[in-house]
């Protein structure tokens, strides 16, 4: 196959032209496109895709820098031949720091002229794959950038709808359960709204101690739910006017177990399930079910035990139909600090009854 390509010669020179012409018609179908300045080959060039420009060095007035750069400006990938009048041994590295690819000697020896003409349109032919691969490689990430900021929006939505989907059925599951909560203190008129209340007093002994806003929230869940393990207990235990049998005592202090048991499975309730479980153990570890003692007792159940204990004192129950008067409550609550409660506790429930 014979060698093709477009040449742009700029060249003042008829006689240089007309040879270079000539020696290239022999070397294969190449198509020469003349100029007689760098100024017009520049502008031949923009309408032009040319794989090789050979400048004649010796042009009158010729910036041969300035028009190397006005050549690179139109095609980045353009291969530059510099014509000398004469060949100098070492000029074309010179030249090749400026951005020339070759430099040719005139006259031109026609093996040397095939040599860097194939040779330099190889090379444009390159570099011009290779910027168009670079290009296409630009868009593709562009695109796939694009593509990525599309998904990281949808992820992003999808995450935001499940986090209000799982707290839409978050505080629908909380919802019931207070409900049932609730729903339990009402079997017995005696206790209608105790679980409310042990929350409040609980959370005011919470903020007093400045918990954080967090175990703060989980104290008040844990006092909403606190005797939903009474569900497991029969009315006739439950709703007993008179002292219960020991055997009655027993079941009664299954309730927080049975609480505890209930809740277990709604793993979004976390710490909730073991405050529940431990709000009738003794500070001194006579309580139940576990006979916890100490600081082994969580914080949260330790507030609820004194919350819970002062409103049963402050309320009628079915065996005490007249509630303690508050002073007396306190009085009970102050004399089992150290044993039944913790005594920090109670220390920040005093400071705090005032205002339940
Ligand atoms: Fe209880
Ligand atoms: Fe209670």
């Amino acid at each position: 196959m014979l060698a093709r390509g477009k040449i742009l010669f700029v060249c003042d020179d008829r006689s240089y032209v007309n040879r270079i012409k000539e020696q290239l018609s022999g070397l294969g179908e190449y198509t020469l496109i003349t100029e007689s300045t760098a100024q017009a080959g520049v502008m031949s060039l923009e309408h032009n895709i040319c794989d090789l420009v050979i400048i004649r060095y010796a042009i009158p007035d010729l910036d041969i820098l300035s028009a190397i750069g006005d050549f690179k400006k139109v095609d980045p990938d353009c291969v530059i031949v510099v014509l000398l009048e004469v060949e100098v041994e070492g000029q074309s590295n010179q030249y090749a720091e400026v951005g020339v690819f070759e430099t040719l000697g005139w006259p031109v020896k026609t093996d040397k002229l095939k040599f860097v003409v194939e040779k330099g349109i190889k090379l444009h032919l390159l570099l011009a794959a290779g910027r168009k691969t670079v290009q296409g490689l630009k868009e593709n990430n562009q695109a796939l950038e694009k593509q990525n900021t599309l998904l990281a929006k949808r992820i992003e939505d999808s995450t935001g709808n499940l986090s209000r989907l799982y707290e839409d059925l978050r505080s629908t599951y909380m919802r019931t359960i207070r409900v049932l909560a609730q729903a339990i203190d009402a079997r017995d008129h005696y206790t209608h709204s105790h679980s409310e209340n042990v929350a409040r007093y609980a959370v005011a002994i919470c903020n007093q101690l400045k918990l954080p806003a967090k175990d703060v929230e989980l104290v008040r869940q844990a006092a909403e739910l606190h005797d939903l393990g009474k569900i497991g207990i029969g009315d006739s235990v439950l709703l007993k006017p008179s002292a219960l049998t020991a055997s009655e005592w027993e079941q009664i202090k299954k309730h927080p177990t049975i609480g505890a048991q209930i809740l277990e499975p709604l793993t979004f309730l976390g710490g909730v399930v073991d405050l529940v479980r431990q709000h009738h153990e003794h500070y001194d570890g006579s309580g139940y079910p576990e006979g916890r003692k100490g600081d082994d007792i969580l914080l949260g159940a330790r507030i609820i035990h004194v919350a819970d204990s002062y409103e049963a004192m402050r309320s009628a129950r079915s065996y005490r139909k007249i509630p303690l008067m508050k002073e007396e409550a306190i009085l009970e609550i102050k004399l089992n600090s150290g044993s039944q409660f913790d005594p920090k506790i109670v220390d920040a429930f005093l400071k705090i009854v005032d205002n339940l």
